[in-house]
């Protein structure tokens, strides 16, 4: 099938890249010229396990394409795919959903055969009935079905989810549109194919990120919680897991929910539940509590080095979790922040998202080249994203260069008793 992908960011080029390698022909276009010529030449623009071999794979086998014209792509794709941005707005107004609307115009100008139209994008409940009108406004002869198909892709894991869903919600009432839909995804195991009502699938994103956020949110207060009482949270999520109802998944203990999606999904369901008179009283108090978390960490670490003059912290990982360069709404980044306007002297490191780090931070830490010029001359090495490559750190090393031996491991993937061997005081979450 031919498949218009509209939005190059980490959803959209992820769904580009895996389907092509699903066997369609995809033109990706985004109205950013820079990321296309980048794309163009097989350069990823974001960081994501796997998708850099599928990119050149199918760029060199004419499956995928990058372009920035929207006529020639609409008019020859059977299907449409949104997955432009829809970044929260601000208290009251939940996402700001202008890009999604003004892509459907300018679809609904080029439509000149039946179409499905699907929204990937994460947006607030209603919108595909919005999509729907503009679309007939704009071109009233226009012959297409708007369907909602959320995603639930994983940073850092995007490519694994893609092509081994759990399940792939889909939001129609139309038989035609239906089939095509089965047809694009024929090659994923269709079993995986849930069909709803549009309104539905909207919801079922929506409560199932502010779902996850609010159990991530419970075991980071069970880990306060232990930490008072003298408990071992890793040992309390282990046994809570056991029970199926429960699950072992989302029981780690943090500096708080971040990223491009928990953050503001759980701030736009708020925002809509006090709208239409259902507030969200739970995801209203997670969502203040996650905030105030990521302040609370800042005291932490600073509580951590009272006694010394002029700390100097060497803070690392910076994105919002292992295994991607992204920085939005990074707890790690919030947190540096905090400790940088309370004047305390941060340097920084991150193996893959300093770039990004970099455009929130400006000039205001130093940016270390490695874990080891990070931690020259430190008072407190601070853990804030679980990469892989702390947990095997040269501690005889470290703890040479370092000017404290002090710890504060947000993650909990430092083995205390490797640092309790080269004299470093180490302070975990909830253990
Ligand atoms: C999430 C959803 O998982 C995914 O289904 C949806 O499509 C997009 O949003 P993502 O934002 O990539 O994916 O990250 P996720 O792995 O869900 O983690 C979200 C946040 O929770 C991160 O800040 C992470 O560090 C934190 N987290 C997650 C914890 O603190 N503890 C955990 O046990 C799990």
């Amino acid at each position: 099938m031919n498949l218009l992908v509209i939005g190059a960011g980490y959803v959209g080029l992820t769904m580009s890249v895996c389907f092509a390698e699903l066997g369609h022909s995809v033109i990706c276009i985004d109205k950013q010229k820079s990321k296309i010529n980048a794309l163009l030449k097989g350069e990823l623009t974001i960081f994501e396990k796997d998708l850099d071999k599928l990119l050149v794979k199918n760029l060199q086998s004419k499956r995928l394409k990058f372009d920035i014209s929207m006529k020639k792509s609409v008019e020859n794709a059977d299907v449409v795919m949104i997955a432009v941005g829809t970044p929260f707005e601000g208290k009251l107004n939940g996402y700001n959903q202008s890009g999604i609307y003004s892509v459907a115009k300018e679809i609904a100008r080029f439509i000149n055969k039946y179409r499905v139209i699907v929204i990937k994008s994460t947006v607030e409940v209603g919108t595909c009935d919005k999509v729907e009108q503009i679309i007939k406004e704009t071109n009233p002869k226009a012959d297409f079905d708007v369907v909602s198909i959320p995603e639930f892709l994983r940073e850092g894991s995007a490519v694994y989810d893609f092509f081994n869903p759990e399940r792939i919600i889909v939001g129609t009432g139309s038989p035609r549109a239906k089939d095509i839909i089965k047809e694009l995804h024929k090659p994923l195991k269709k079993k995986k194919l849930v069909f709803t009502s549009r309104r539905s699938s909207e919801i079922i994103k929506c409560a199932s990120n502010a779902f996850l956020a609010t159990k991530v949110h419970f075991i980071n207060e069970m880990a306060d919680f232990c930490e008072k009482v003298g408990g071992n949270v890793c040992e309390v999520a282990y046994g809570m897991g056991l029970d199926k109802r429960i699950g072992r998944e989302f029981l780690k203990p943090g500096p708080g929910y971040g990223g491009g999606c928990f953050p503001k999904d759980t701030k736009a369901l708020a925002s809509l539940g006090k709208r239409v008179g259902a507030s969200f009283n739970l995801i209203e108090t997670v969502i203040c509590a996650n905030e105030n978390r990521i302040k609370g960490f800042a005291q932490k670490i600073l509580s951590c080095v009272k006694d010394i003059k002029n700390p100097k912290v060497a803070f690392l990982g910076l994105a919002f979790k292992s295994g991607t360069d992204d920085c939005r709404c990074s707890p790690g980044v919030d947190i540096v922040l905090e400790l940088i306007n309370k004047g305390v002297k941060v340097c920084v490191y991150d193996p893959v998202a300093m770039k990004n780090a970099k455009t929130i931070l400006k000039s205001s830490v130093f940016y270390a080249k490695d874990e080891y010029e990070a931690a020259k001359g430190a008072d407190i090495i601070v853990f804030a994203t679980e990469w892989k490559q702390f947990k095997f750190l040269d501690w005889t090393k470290l703890s040479k260069i370092v000017n404290n031996k002090i710890i504060f491991d947000m993650r909990n993937i430092v083995d205390k008793q490797e640092t309790l061997k080269h004299g470093f005081e180490c302070c975990k979450i909830g253990c």
